[in-house]
């Protein structure tokens, strides 16, 4: 039996950027903070991130079937903050965020450092959580010159 925090701490020296991941079920927005974004494969082009099963979007995710990634930069932290747990009191989450509809529907953020907008491709069961492959339908960098939001033992950082 390992000990959980631990873990969880361990694998917060992991130092990871910050995005917001949104979803479009042809009806409704959602979002949520997300720190397990990775890149998958350039040839199909490929991206995925892990969803909580106790979180909403992991069930949006799989209904609305597209995701698009918004890779936040250090002026951004509102934002983290707002769509890991704010976004929950809030009657419109995105009412003062600038957004335009990448061609999957997703809400993309138009102050974002860069995003990809990914139909969903596959999705693999991961013990508590669900891997969410997708695959990339429109990209772009916004703010070629911005720096990156960090996240590194629990805490908020920036490389310069
Ligand atoms: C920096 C940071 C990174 C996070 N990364 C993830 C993640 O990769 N996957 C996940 O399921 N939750 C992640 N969370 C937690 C969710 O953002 C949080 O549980 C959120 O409130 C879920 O919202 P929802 O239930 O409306 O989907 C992260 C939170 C923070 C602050």
């Amino acid at each position: 039996m390992i000990d959980t925090n631990a873990f969880r701490q361990t694998l917060g020296n992991f130092a990871t950027g910050v995005t917001v991941v949104t979803m479009n079920d042809g009806g409704d927005d959602h979002a949520m903070t997300v720190n397990s974004f990775s890149s998958v494969s350039l040839d199909p082009p490929l991206v995925a991130y892990n969803a909580d099963k106790g979180t909403d979007s992991h069930d949006f995710t799989a209904r609305a079937e597209n995701y698009a990634v918004n890779v936040l930069g250090t002026d951004q932290e509102w934002l983290s903050n707002r769509f890991a747990g704010e976004h929950k009191e809030m009657d419109d989450p995105f009412e003062d965020v600038d957004t335009t509809r990448g061609e999957t529907g997703a809400l993309v953020f138009e102050d974002a450092i860069a995003y990809l907008d990914c139909s969903l491709a596959a999705s693999h069961d991961a013990g508590d959580h669900t891997i969410y492959v997708g695959e990339v339908q429109e990209f772009g960098v916004n703010r070629p010159s911005a720096d990156p939001l960090t996240f590194f033992r629990g805490e908020y950082g920036r490389i310069e």
